[in-house]
């Protein structure tokens, strides 16, 4: 996410690419066996349980925060078996401007985050608005599993095991009127606890917005927790939102209030650089950023700095379960 200069976004290693490989290797065979069946095995017989994994996490968790239970999804398209991005990577590379605009800056300073208390306001056009404590959030529906590819607009990408569950599930119990269309997610801008709101890189706070049926789409993943545990603060802590086929900064961090509109909501990056930035913003390998290509992305921890580049697929390949969404759009001038 870049507006004033232009820095390569590549040009920062991955934690993976200069520590040694041995922390995520584990992982790795773990994943290879489940792929292969043999832990699937071992779990079917497991208490004679007939929902196979149904409370099961797939992934070990780290161990450094408190541990977040999740089931198995079932949702199609949530579970890709791709290889799992390093922990420490996903927890050292990220995007989180309230912290500052350098990959590194937000696992270094968000430690002044404070997820908790916490709460999220759910306003505007539903029929029983509502203010819910993460506590009450947490419990709302069943804690699921689901393993994501995300694509940063930037070109790389990561695969991250999720723990949260369909926003849909909030969406419902507060009931959106006929006249709701979109949905905006307002995230905390507070200078006492996040040092990069001091700046003025972005129009504080940070905002996005989806449309009411993006929004409902099962995918459309309400995030309390990634690899088995709660969130770290870097990552969004206590709540973020993951929209698995849009580029990575609608994915907002950190939200404090859900908003139901009539009128397409303005966004942070939209409001930045018009542009650069359109309200969808679904993964495009045919529509360029006005300052580089989309075609291909670097999948982060993959074979360092000269690993080949992949291909980025539409709707970062997704496109089965949300393509119908656009149906008859023109998604280069709905970009
Ligand atoms: N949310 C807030 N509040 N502030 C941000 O700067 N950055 C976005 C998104 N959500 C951002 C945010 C961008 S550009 C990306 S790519 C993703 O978070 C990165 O998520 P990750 O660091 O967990 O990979």
């Amino acid at each position: 996410m870049l507006i004033h200069t232009r820095h390569d976004p590549e040009s920062t290693p991955a934690a993976s690419e200069i520590t040694p490989r041995g922390m995520y290797d584990g992982r790795r065979a773990l994943l290879r066996q489940l792929a292969g069946g043999t832990a699937g095995a071992a779990l079917a017989t497991w208490a004679g349980r007939s929902a196979l994994a149904a409370d099961t996490a797939l992934v070990t968790p780290p161990g450094k925060l408190a541990a977040l239970p999740a089931r198995r999804s079932a949702v199609t398209g949530a579970m890709t078996m791709e290889k799992v991005t390093d922990y420490a990577d996903a927890t050292t590379y990220n995007n989180f401007y309230e912290f500052g605009t350098d990959k590194s800056d937000p696992a270094r300073y968000a430690a002044t985050l404070k997820p908790r208390p916490w709460t999220v306001a759910v306003e505007g056009l539903v029929n029983k608005p509502r203010t819910f404590d993460l506590d009450e959030l947490l419990k709302l529906s069943p804690q699921e599993e689901r393993i994501y590819r995300l694509r940063c607009v930037e070109g790389w990408s990561m695969v991250i095991p999720w723990v949260g569950y369909s926003l849909a599930e909030l969406i419902k119990r507060v009931e959106p009127q006929g006249s709701a269309k979109y949905v905006e997610f307002v995230t905390l801008a507070d200078k006492a606890r996040m040092p990069g709101v001091g700046s003025r890189v972005l129009d504080w706070p940070y905002t996005e917005g989806l449309r009411l049926d993006e929004a409902m789409h099962p995918l459309t993943l309400l995030a309390f927790g990634m690899y088995g545990e709660v969130l770290p603060n870097q990552n969004g802590a206590p709540v973020r939102l993951v929209v698995p086929w849009k580029y990575g900064f609608k994915s907002a961090k950190s939200i404090v209030k859900i908003r139901f509109t009539d009128k397409e909501p303005g966004t942070a990056w939209n409001k930045a650089a018009k542009n650069e930035y359109g309200f969808y913003s679904n993964v495009n390998p045919d529509v360029d950023h006005p300052r580089w290509s989309q075609a291909t992305e670097r999948r982060i921890g993959e074979g360092g700095l000269f690993a080949k580049r992949r291909k980025t697929l539409p709707f970062n390949g997704y496109e089965a379960q949300v393509g119908q969404l656009y149906a008859g759009m023109d998604l280069k001038k709905f970009f």
